[in-house]
């Protein structure tokens, strides 16, 4: 079917893959590589929450994105590595070099005794290993968690223990700008408390010295001496293809299980239509492979379309704020994916660094991880677009595995901060205060969505019951995503943001509870209440208002504070403010009345709506006088 190429086309394929779903997702994957061909296309739905895709069927999404490619594209260039130091020359991989590195780190797996549905953990910077790890991972069918290098020993050591990972992967230390982080050394306060660990494979990148443990063993030597081949093993459609952490609005971080074939035809697809790249096009996306969309975006979604994608080790603003344009122009970036939080950050730096740039090589840009203000995308379409490049402001989640509202750069209209129109096969509707789905096509309420695509994750590791609590008991049979929206007269979507106890700092996604279980650690915290607040830069940041149980200094507070949310989760989730307080505002049931707490975080002091069910309606005077 390939990909859609005019407007006509995508309502067409838009109506075809509602009407006769299974036709049109059998018609997807039978252009990829499968071992042995599907007998049915999907099974289950959303009250049985058993949902399957392609079953009967085996395939390996490391060959669909290698093996595939090596007769007609061998010596094309698959990955372009560029470091965190500017000075270093950019390292090209064609695909059949890159089918011989995870050919020798699958190879190194197998001789470390990694059996298919294993869990191999990454706690990595952005090096080639990671990405080759991975592959190498999905090519004998072992289970992938990656976990962010900028997570604490706690945060690790609670996502190892949750899927008993037998392998860590991890490097002595990463670059990040200026700064290196010391990845070995966190990896081995987290290791104290993984007895399943077996082996960790270090790889050296910054060279420092660490502390070995007694599973270390050198990766860099072993992969020097492995064979580069090793046939990809033969994995059933919904066997499972890895595992990704991600924070919600209760507890701790849920471990998204994400199967091998759906997943596999979900990114392949979406890739093509979304960004419309041509055989010679540069794709780089920016985002960290511990996040989904460097899983889904920078590595399987390209290389299933055997495309050019950029991998980059550093930051933004290093060594200077022109980082980025600099890269484009240095690789002749023809398509570039970022986050809004980047784009403002940029934004508020000397405007000299973008105009300096060439920026004649681009001809999509695209954006993701939140809703995208209209100053942050006109300022993206001017200074970095130049006026001629179409924005895909691209909606989705970790748990839906790839694109679920977007444009098609430059086959379906991009409208500043709308995410615009449903992907094929996925149906979003709106639901009222009821429950019920909103018929209109103007209208605001809670996205969902109606019926299974293929790459919705399949359970929550280890705890299928909060899958279910989670994504299917607000409304029974559909999937919520935990986004509000505005639909406009045409069908496009507007995401509005969260309407759980998420918040989104940076792109990336915060529990409150989180927050507050971390602060909570504190001796003389007695209750916390976090919440976010609109942020110039971050998008949105993070607000506690702490109970205490003696007096200390604020700025020592706020040191301790921030000592014990970096130790339990990471510096990501430092908050932005903290205000101490004798009180929280409370309904007689005892339950925190947030809506309070956003408000007065928001600078938002009047109209408090109805605050007559509040036990201590006096704290709210005394709130406002607090505010920080
Ligand atoms: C949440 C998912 C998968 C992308 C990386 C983040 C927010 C994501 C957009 C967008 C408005 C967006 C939503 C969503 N979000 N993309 N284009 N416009 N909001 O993945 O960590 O799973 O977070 O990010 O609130 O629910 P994630």
């Amino acid at each position: 079917m390939g990909r859609i190429t005019t407007e006509g086309q995508y309502r067409e394929h838009y109506d075809w893959s509602l009407n006769k779903n299974e036709e049109y997702w059998q018609n997807v994957a039978k252009e990829l590589h499968w071992f042995k061909d599907f007998d049915s296309v999907q099974t289950g739905n959303f009250k049985d929450l058993n949902v399957k895709w392609f079953e009967g069927g085996q395939t390996n999404i490391s060959y669909n994105c290698l093996d595939r490619h090596l007769k007609d594209r061998g010596d094309k260039v698959a990955v372009i590595y560029e470091a965190n130091d500017p000075k270093v020359e950019a390292k090209k991989i064609t695909y059949k070099e890159l089918h011989q590195q995870v050919c020798q780190f699958a190879n190194v797996l197998k001789d470390q005794g990694v059996k298919p549905g294993d869990r191999v953990c990454f706690y990595m910077g952005m090096v080639p290993e990671l990405l080759t790890g991975i592959l190498a991972c999905t090519r004998i069918g072992a289970v992938h968690s990656v976990v962010f290098g900028g997570f604490s020993a706690k945060a690790l050591a609670g996502r190892i223990q949750d899927c008993e990972a037998s392998v860590l992967v991890t490097n002595d230390g990463s670059f990040r700008g200026g700064k290196t982080i010391a990845l070995k050394a966190i990896a081995n306060e987290a290791l104290k408390d993984c007895p399943t660990i077996k082996k960790v494979l270090v790889s050296k990148r910054t060279n420092e010295n660490i502390e070995a443990d007694a599973r270390d063993i050198d990766l860099d030597e072993l992969l020097k001496n492995a064979s580069s081949e090793c046939e990809a093993t033969p994995l059933d459609s919904e066997a499972p293809n890895f595992i990704l952490y991600t924070s919600g609005s209760t507890g701790k971080p849920k471990g998204l299980l994400h199967t091998v074939a759906g997943y596999m035809t979900y990114a392949y697809h979406t890739f093509r239509n979304v960004f419309q790249m041509e055989e010679n096009d540069i794709y780089w996306c920016s985002a960290d492979i511990g996040w989904i969309t460097g899983h889904t975006y920078l590595t399987y979604g390209p290389l299933l379309n055997g495309a050019t994608t950029v991998m980059f080790e550093g930051v933004p603003t290093w060594p200077d704020a022109g980082r980025f344009w600099q890269v484009i122009d240095k690789l002749k970036v023809s398509h570039f994916y970022t986050a809004p939080t980047a784009i403002r950050a940029l934004e508020a730096c000397d405007i000299k660094f973008v105009q300096e740039a060439n920026l004649s090589s681009l001809k999509v840009l695209g954006s993701v991880g939140e809703p995208i203000n209209e100053e942050a995308w006109d300022w993206y379409h001017k200074n970095v677009g130049r006026e001629k490049c179409p924005i895909v402001d691209t909606w989705w989640q970790t748990e839906t595995g790839g694109i679920m509202i977007s444009a098609l750069a430059g086959v379906t209209k991009d409208i500043p901060t709308y995410a615009t129109l449903p992907q094929p096969g996925i149906e979003p509707v709106l639901m009222d205060a009821d429950g019920n789905e909103i018929s209109t096509l103007a209208a605001q309420g809670n996205l969902c969505i109606k019926r299974p695509w293929p790459g919705i994750a399949r359970t929550v590791y280890g705890d299928h019951e909060r899958y279910k609590d989670t994504y299917f008991s607000a409304y029974p049979g559909y999937y919520f995503t935990g986004d509000g929206a505005k639909r406009d007269e045409q069908g496009n979507y507007r995401i509005t943001g969260r309407v759980d106890d998420v918040i989104n700092v940076s792109g990336h996604r915060i529990g409150t509870a989180e927050v507050e279980d971390a602060i909570n650690q504190h001796p003389s915290v007695v209750e916390s209440a976090v919440v976010g607040f609109p942020h110039n830069i971050k998008g949105q940041g993070i607000y506690a208002y702490v109970i205490l149980s003696d007096e200390i200094a604020e700025d020592e507070l706020k040191t301790q504070i921030n000592n014990v949310v970096n130790e339990m989760i990471g510096p990501i989730a430092k908050p932005d403010a903290i205000q101490i307080t004798p009180g929280l505002p409370k309904t007689r049931s005892g339950k925190i009345m947030r809506r309070i707490l956003r408000k007065i975080a928001a600078n938002e002091l009047d109209n408090f709506g109805d605050t007559s069910t509040l036990l201590n309606p006096e704290i709210v005077d005394s709130l406002i006088k607090g505010k920080k």
